[in-house]
């Protein structure tokens, strides 16, 4: 198997660009497991089967059969450095990656079954090329032999003021409150369900990004990786 990094973590913690500097820098794939659950959580969203504001029951059996029935490939791109996703023949692009798919995405994630049915497509990537795996379950569940694993967190308010600061450089419109309490709603989903919850392998690295820029975890998580 190739070498293995995983960086898991909260919505915000700034896993995003860490893990796609090392994946440059050390020519490994990047594997944005998130991605798989959020197009899975807009297929059960369009399908009916979930609501946006989770008011109601889900039937897991109804979200299984949804997610067997995508045909979900993972394809690595050696010009972008990431690995594709491609559902039924088609790539997910940006589409998935806003704060709304992202609700849906934990809507679903919270079910062991589909959990297991994505299992066996993100651990085959380990076995191409060496992986910079960016998720939730990374180091306790998909790779527990990984080489190495982080747990990037930060408080939830540096979170949504970096959120802020994003939509408002994109010329959109962004209000804290609303934002930090659909944060705390996912992350309070995340990390108190019973399957994977969101939180850090034993033998990870947990570093605080609140009070550090990008650079700064950059050099941090670079150098756990030499140690
Ligand atoms: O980028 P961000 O951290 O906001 O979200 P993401 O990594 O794309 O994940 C979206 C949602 O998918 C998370 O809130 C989790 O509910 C779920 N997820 C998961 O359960 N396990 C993973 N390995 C990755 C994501």
């Amino acid at each position: 198997r190739y070498p293995v990094i995983c960086i898991d973590g909260p919505s915000g913690a700034g896993k995003g660009t860490v893990t796609w500097r090392l994946a440059q820098v050390l020519g490994y794939q990047l594997l944005d497991s998130g991605a798989l659950y959020r197009i899975v959580g807009l297929k059960a969203f369009e399908a009916g089967l979930i609501t946006a504001d989770a008011s109601h029951l889900i039937d897991e059996s109804a979200v299984l059969a949804l997610t067997k029935s995508l045909e979900i490939a993972f394809l690595p791109n050696n010009d972008s450095g990431r690995v594709d996703i491609i559902v039924n023949g088609q790539a997910v692009g940006d589409q998935v990656r806003n704060e709304t798919v992202g609700g849906y995405a934990s809507q679903i994630a919270v079910f062991p079954t589909v959990r297991q049915a994505l299992l066996t497509l993100q651990q085959d990537m380990a076995t191409r090329s060496g992986l910079v795996a960016d998720g939730r379950d990374m180091g306790t569940v998909v790779f527990p032999d990984a080489d190495v694993k982080v747990y990037l967190t930060a408080s939830a308010e540096a979170r949504a003021e970096r959120r802020v600061t994003q939509l408002v450089n994109a010329g959109q419109a962004a209000d804290f409150d609303s934002i930090l309490a659909t944060i705390k709603e996912r992350d309070d989903r995340d990390e108190n369900r019973s399957t994977a919850p969101s939180k850090p392998a034993a033998d990870a690295l947990l570093l605080d990004s609140s009070m550090l820029d990008a650079d700064a975890v950059y050099e941090q998580v670079k150098r756990h990786c030499q140690d």
